[in-house]
């Protein structure tokens, strides 16, 4: 078998060239072609130099995140051979390109010198997948840029472009060059000079800047904000390790790192690494689908979620029109997008500059007629289906032929508004999420009709705006808004049973959720919550049980919108939620009116049973009705858009660490205790029979 690194000649120096697409990831076997490589340098005495490049569009970037799980993993052999080319008697040169990551910066940090295209980027990512760098990093780079600059890259995981490695001499020089010339021609300059091997390891890393309680506080800070990450205090404790002698700091790293390879929240995030990535890819349809230009987009309807949706593609630079009802609308939605830029602004995100540059981009019109000419259209009008079928039909008739028409709806039928239309194959869903400028997630919901190619434009586009695309089937809710239906109905059966919206949040935020359910939906606004599940009780989808979501209802009644109107589950101090004995009263008064029993006394593991296990059971159902195309994309779509604590891999990869069998023999527990005539607590066939075959949900795979 070919190895991906082979050595090659250029006069005196050895050539040493990675060639392991896509991005040059260290696996085994390019860890072997290195050590192969080394003892060929070695032995031939007429090399005067090495020079490290990469193939393609980067040098390394990082260690193979795939070989992590291997039962006989270890970071020895890399180590190993990074200490055999820092040892080499001649000089050793990294040429650099692309992004070098994790691994892949910790092998250039064991050469002696390194020259970079002015593009590269540098980073030490490992903590986005719950580690440190094992291979030396938290060793080497404080003895180049100091404790405390390596501990902030280190701990945030941030890359650096090559100009600022340049000035914090992590790069010793710039080149426009391509990768291997530009390796070349400093490897030249570098002999002709006579200079010689320089090994980091050598160095001390620099105190006298740094306060005695540096490292102490950083701890404390980290446990404090970082509380569910462990990545983030052994962090901590390997950089501080860098003061020592090098040999020292390295044991201490290589323990504090294999700690963090075997713990459940990292093998949690490298799950989400590859589902993210995994997300994009659209069973049955080939990568090179010829992909629909997408040069301008139209917008309708500037309110909560249009100005946030065209500010997405303002900042990707792509033009966008802003179409509006009146004249006040559409000042109130371009002032509002003005404003959040300028608040970007003011926290120094932006430059003035880049504030109006997009505001360049963003137009307004009242007529509809300006949609004619975009490539896309997305509309962002009031949920409610008569409107939005009215306003599909125009977009079938108003936009081009090839124009793409999508919609935001949450919850009403893809396939029922496409056909309005008139043209259902250029039609999807484009469910983005509030703030739609801000959240990272994106569900496309793929109706019967859609043209796969139109599928493949928007997931790309997804990646150009920076979103986490994920694909669903059409059904109520989709997939998030799907499983959090389950969730809320049992947040507001909690309340009128006797639990505060406090204890309610604080039993799934002990988890690690960014927030609970109550406070989402006071967030969210308790109006357009309630104005779903009255919608859908209207179009039969609600069982018939008139406690069903009564909370949410009377609440709206109240005009307890949430956050917005000082009150909805809690009352708000400002921003602040506080426990409101009103919301208790409500919640009481409900109980009685429904025959619901009342408890001072409910555990928070039942708060987290009855909100989470509900939600995991929902999901298998979306998985064998097909509405998801795999387990981690249910993972994804909580992660990235409901703040599901990345360290627990999403709802699917928690189930399967709890253990199937457990989930199943709790929702039967509740049908049991709860009793079940509307089948809250029936349990989906799939959960049930992967349970009792001791399999996992996120081994299931469609037929
Ligand atoms: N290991 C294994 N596979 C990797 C990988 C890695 N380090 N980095 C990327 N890949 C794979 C992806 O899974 C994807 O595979 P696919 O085509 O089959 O889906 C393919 O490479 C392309 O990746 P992206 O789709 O992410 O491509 P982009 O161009 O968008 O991004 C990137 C490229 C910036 C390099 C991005 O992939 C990335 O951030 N990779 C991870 C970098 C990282 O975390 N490095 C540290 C690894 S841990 C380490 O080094 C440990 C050491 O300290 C001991
Ligand atoms: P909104 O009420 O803030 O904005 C709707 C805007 O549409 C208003 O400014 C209105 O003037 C305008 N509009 C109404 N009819 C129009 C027409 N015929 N032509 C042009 N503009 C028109 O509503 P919001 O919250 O932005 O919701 C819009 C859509 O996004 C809905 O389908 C909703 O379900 C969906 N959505 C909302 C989320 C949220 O959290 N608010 C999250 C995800 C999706």
């Amino acid at each position: 078998m070919n190895s991906p690194v082979t050595l090659s000649r250029h006069g005196d120096i050895a050539l040493l060239r990675i060639d392991n697409p896509p991005v040059n990831a260290l696996s085994p076997g390019v860890v072997a072609g290195l050590v192969a490589a080394i003892d060929a340098f070695e032995a031939d005495a007429s090399y005067k130099a090495l020079l490290l490049h990469g193939e393609g569009r980067t040098f390394v970037a990082g260690g193979d995140i795939s070989s992590f799980d291997l039962p006989d993993f270890t970071t020895q052999p890399f180590n190993g051979t990074l200490a055999r080319i820092e040892a080499l008697g001649r000089p050793v040169v990294a040429a650099l390109h692309g992004t070098v990551l994790g691994g892949g910066l910790e092998l250039a940090l064991a050469c002696h010198w390194r020259v970079a295209h002015p593009k590269t980027q540098l980073g030490l990512p490992e903590v986005k997948l719950g580690i440190l760098p094992g291979s030396l990093g938290t060793q080497r780079l404080p003895r180049v840029v100091g404790a405390e600059l390596a501990l902030d890259l280190i701990a945030s995981g941030r890359s650096i472009g090559a100009a600022e490695a340049r000035e914090l001499g992590l790069v010793d020089e710039l080149s426009d060059a391509a990768p291997l010339q530009a390796g070349i021609a400093f490897t030249e300059a570098l002999l002709a000079r006579g200079a010689g091997p320089r090994r980091i390891s050598e160095r001390m890393v620099a105190t006298e800047s740094l306060a005695p309680d540096f490292f102490e506080r950083a701890l404390a800070d980290a446990a404090r904000r970082k509380p569910f990450h462990p990545s983030a205090r052994n962090i901590v404790r390997a950089v501080q390790a860098s003061l020592l002698p090098f040999a020292e700091g390295e044991a201490a790293e290589a323990r504090l790192f294999e700690e963090l390879r075997v713990s459940p929240e990292s093998k949690a995030m490298r799950h989400l690494f590859f589902a993210e990535r995994l997300a994009s890819k659209i069973p049955g349809l080939p990568r090179d689908t010829t992909l629909r230009p997408v040069r301008s987009v139209g917008v309708l309807g500037a309110g909560t979620m249009g100005g946030g949706i065209a500010m997405n593609f303002a900042n990707a630079g792509i033009p966008t029109v802003l179409v509006e009802t009146s004249q006040a609308a559409l000042d109130r939605g371009l002032g509002i997008i003005r404003a959040n830029y300028e608040a970007s602004a003011a926290k120094g995100r932006l430059t003035t500059e880049q504030v109006e540059a997009r505001m360049a981009l963003l137009r307004g019109s009242l007529d509809d007629a300006a949609l004619a000419d975009c490539d896309l259209v997305i509309e962002a009008v009031f949920e409610n289906m008569d409107l939005k079928k009215q306003v599909c039909a125009r977009l079938g008739a108003v936009c081009k032929p090839g124009a793409i028409i999508a919609t935001n709806t949450s919850t009403l039928d893809v396939d029922v508004l496409a056909e309005a239309t008139g043209r259902p194959a250029d039609v999807v869903g484009m469910h983005f999420f509030s703030p739609a400028n801000v959240m990272r997630l994106l569900e496309v919901v793929r109706g019967a009709k859609t043209a796969p190619e139109v599928l493949a434009t928007v997931m790309q586009l997804a990646r150009t705006i920076g979103k986490v695309a994920v694909v669903s089937g059409v059904c109520y809710g989709f997939i998030g808004n799907r499983m959090a239906e389950v969730y809320m109905r049992e947040a507001e059966f909690l309340m009128m049973e006797g639990a505060s919206p406090a204890q309610i949040d604080g039993a799934v935020e002990a988890l690690g959720m960014a927030m609970g359910p109550c406070r989402m939906l006071d967030m969210a606004g308790i109006d357009v919550g309630a104005k779903t599940v009255i919608e859908y009780g209207k179009a039969g989808g609600l069982p018939p049980d008139d406690s069903y979501r009564a909370v949410v209802r009377k609440m709206f009644e109240l005009g307890r919108f949430g956050q917005k109107t000082g009150a909805g589950y809690y009352r708000y101090d400002g921003r602040k939620p506080v426990d409101d004995p009103e919301t208790a009263r409500i919640a009481a008064e409900l109980a009685a009116q429904h025959g619901i029993a009342r408890r001072d006394d409910i555990p928070p593991q039942e708060i987290v049973e009855r909100l989470l296990y509900p939600l995991i059971n929902e999901g298998a159902r979306i998985l064998e009705e097909g509405i998801a195309y795999r387990p981690g994309d249910i993972d994804m779509v909580w992660v990235a858009g409901y703040g599901f604590p990345d360290h627990r891999g999403g709802p699917v990869h928690m189930a399967d660490a709890i253990g199937l069998p457990q989930i199943a023999g709790r929702l039967a527990h509740y049908a049991n205790t709860r009793g079940n005539p509307h089948g809250y607590w029936s349990i989906s066939p799939l959960l049930a029979s992967l349970a009792a075959q001791g399999k996992r949900l996120s081994d299931w795979q469609a037929a």
